[in-house]
């Protein structure tokens, strides 16, 4: 992990003075990444995660790159635990600068054979979740006079590919919420940023569930092929949120959807269409 800051030395983040963050699903994969990146830069991390285990790991790497960590244990599909993090933040920190709503899980399915429970699930998990982090957060910072909110979409709300609807869905509302506080927030000196990656490696496959194992193969598929690590997403976000960008499109494919999407939406639709319906994802993919 010493490559980072190396790598990054144009990283300076002077608007964070304090340098205090928070992650919540800190424990694995991309906010484990992303906090061992600000610990590399002396960052106090706050690591809220559901999983004991994970969260200490993660804590003692952080304090290896020579950050100083804290665990938060946390289930972030309720709003008492953002609301406790919330409060020991404001006890032990006196505030905080950067807010990570990072945690969620990824399923797949057909909307009509997608279990209602998975709905309910991911929707509390990927969507309602970032809801309970802002509500325990702007106050705090309101009441400090800034801060930023980073939250963690992807680039399935913009891509709104075929059998993914109840993951799409999620992350097309952390999208809208984050637009939404784009504004809202501007008067308080709060930024914020959605980060839209497409696939990279991590342990999210761990919890994905989908009706039809087919759409397993696929999903693992998709993530075998990227070239992507956590690390990598990671810094180009810590870039970003340096230069206050709002929108976080951290690849290549997720920049090309965006675009095309937004500027030639039926034909984008067309071939989306025309990909699924010939079954050229499965052979792109080799299954
Ligand atoms: N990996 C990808 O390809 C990819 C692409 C786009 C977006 N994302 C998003 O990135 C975020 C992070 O995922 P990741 O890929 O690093 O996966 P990951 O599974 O490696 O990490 C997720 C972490 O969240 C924790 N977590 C799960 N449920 C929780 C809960 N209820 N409360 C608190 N913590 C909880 C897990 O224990 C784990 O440590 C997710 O929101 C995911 O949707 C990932």
């Amino acid at each position: 992990m010493d490559s980072y800051y190396r790598k990054e030395k144009n990283i300076k983040l002077k608007k964070f003075p304090e340098k205090r963050i928070l992650i919540t699903g800190a424990g694995s994969g991309f906010g484990r990444a992303l906090a061992l990146v600000f610990a590399e830069m002396g960052w106090q991390v706050a690591i809220a995660e559901i999983n004991p285990e994970r969260a200490s790991q993660t804590a003692e790497m952080v304090k290896k790159a020579g950050g100083q960590p804290i665990e938060i244990p946390c289930d972030v599909t309720r709003p008492e635990d953002l609301e406790a993090a919330a409060k020991r933040i404001q006890e032990q920190w006196g505030g905080l600068d950067i807010l990570v709503n990072n945690a969620g899980v990824a399923a797949a399915g057909l909307v009509e054979n997608t279990p209602l429970e998975t709905w309910e699930w991911i929707l509390a998990l990927n969507t309602k979740s970032i809801i309970y982090g802002c509500r325990a957060f702007i106050p705090m910072f309101k009441d400090q006079g800034g801060g930023y909110i980073v939250n963690m979409a992807s680039a399935a709300g913009i891509a709104s590919l075929p059998e993914m609807a109840c993951y799409n869905v999620t992350k097309a509302a952390a999208i809208s919420l984050t637009e939404t506080l784009r504004t809202e927030l501007i008067p308080f000196h709060i930024g914020v940023s959605v980060i839209c990656p497409t696939f990279f490696k991590t342990n999210l496959m761990d919890q994905f569930t989908s009706p039809d194992a087919q759409q397993r193969e696929m999903a693992n598929a998709f993530f075998n092929k990227s070239r992507y690590t956590p690390e990598k997403i990671a810094r180009h976000v810590v870039k970003s949120i340096n230069r206050n960008r709002f929108y976080i499109l951290t690849q290549h494919d997720a920049r090309l959807a965006w675009r095309l999407k937004r500027f030639f939406p039926e034909l984008y639709f067309k071939g989306i269409g025309f990909i699924y319906r010939t079954g050229l994802f499965k052979r792109f993919l080799g299954i």
